[in-house]
This record gives structure tokens, sequence and C-alpha cells, in this order.
């Protein structure tokens, strides 16, 4: 496999300067530039609009990986793809027709992800894998950023890495939440092929590129 694509969560980022955060994270190393939306409704948590995703844009080049943790979703796809985002993930059960709205995603020209929450079955996938080119395993309950990693969703992976190889697609399967350096290896080992890290990154100012470089790890070609 190649090496593992590294999305920090800007929801652990310093809010008071988050343009120069996004750019910090992307010098350090970050491959994506997760962002986490959250609507206090879907989940417990208020965090960021369109507005602060277009105005962060200019400051990275990276592809922008934007999860939704909205409900209802649908009438706020267009919002963000015009705001800059390059990847939506959406939750299954936060919208009536989860077809329709990975559709509408990719007419707009973005691509599209679906995220799993922990107790969200592998099955739920079966109907859209032809429709999506990500999938979120979501390895903590969706909210906050700094919870421990669920080791139950290591099986999730794994299986998730059979179904996408039986497609033939070219689908990124991403893993977030309590991702570090130990547990990274347990994705990565699973099949993961993107991690997501909010509080394993932003540990502190000037620690970025070594806390990507840890999170990494060795690639498998490095290692053989
Ligand atoms: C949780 C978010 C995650 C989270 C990751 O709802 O989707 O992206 O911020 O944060 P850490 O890496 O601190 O668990
Ligand atoms: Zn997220």
């Amino acid at each position: 496999m190649s090496e593992i694509l590294i999305s920090p969560s800007i929801l652990s980022a310093d809010f008071a300067k988050l343009g120069e955060e996004v750019a910090n994270i992307d010098r350090a190393g970050a491959d994506m530039i997760h962002i986490d939306v959250m609507d206090n409704h879907y989940v417990p948590n208020l965090t960021i609009g369109p507005m602060v995703v277009k105005a962060l844009k200019p400051h990275s080049q990276k592809p922008f990986d934007v999860h939704l943790m909205v409900s209802p979703v649908d009438a706020l796809i267009s919002q963000f793809v015009d705001a800059g985002s390059d990847i939506i993930t959406v939750h299954p059960d936060a919208g009536p027709h989860l077809h329709r709205t990975l559709q509408s995603i990719k007419s707009l020209g973005a691509k599209a992800g679906v995220a799993l929450n922990p107790a969200t079955p592998v099955s739920s996938l079966d109907p859209v894998i032809e429709d999506i080119d990500l999938i979120l395993v979501m390895s903590v309950n969706p909210g906050f950023g700094g919870q421990s990693f669920i080791k139950s969703q290591i099986q999730k992976i794994s299986t998730l890495r059979g179904m996408i190889d039986g497609s033939g697609r070219d689908i990124i399967l991403e893993v977030d939440g309590g991702v570090n350096p130990d547990t990274s290896v347990l994705c990565r080992d699973a099949g993961a092929n993107a991690l997501v890290a909010g509080s394993a990154v932003f540990k502190g100012p000037g620690t970025y590129a070594e806390n990507i470089a840890a999170i990494r790890g060795r690639s498998t070609s490095q290692a053989a």
C-alpha cells in the first residue's frame, strides 16, 4: 500500500488564528485539511460554517476534507462546495435520501464520502458503494475532539478494506477519532489509507511536523 494520507482536524487548532493554523499544518506535511462541521443538532457541538471554510481556502492548496455532522444536510451541500470543499462527507442518517445527497455532492464537482458511526453497520454502504469516493470510519462517537479510540472499529476497517478491494473502485478508507501514533498503526494494518487526527497533531506550536510524521509512521514500502 502506498503511504498513508494524513488529514489533520482543525477542530483542535487555535480558533483565534485559524488561517495561520491551516498554513502551518500544510507546511508541516498534511495531505488534506479536515474540517469538522457540527450543528448542535446532529451532534452536541457547534463549530464551523461555509463562510469560515471560504475564508480558510486561500491558506492551503491541499484538498479540503469537509466532514458534515449536520442534519438536515442537503440544503448546505452547495454552500460548502462553493466555499471550496473538495471532499464532502455526510452521515447516512443526516438526511432522508443518502443516494440523492451523494449525487448532489458529485454533480457540484466535489468528491463524496460517507461516514459510519461506531454503531452503524458496514452493510449500510452496500447500496451506495458505486457512488462514493471516501468512507470515513468513526472510531469515536462524533461531536468532540480528544476522545479515546474505540478498538472495535478495527474489525470494521478490515471488513471495509475487503469490500473496497472487491469493488475494484478507488475509494479512500479514512479513520477519524482518537488517532495517535499508537492507534494509527492498528488502522494502517487493518487497511486504512487515510487518517484524521486533531488533538494528536495540535499538541503545541512548533510540534506539528513531528506529530504528523509520528502518526504517519513507517509505510509498508519503507519497512520492506
Ligand atoms: C469528531 C471529529 C473528529 C475529531 C478528531 O466528531 O469528527 O475529526 O475532531 O479529533 P481527535 O483526533 O482529537 O480525536
Ligand atoms: Zn471529523
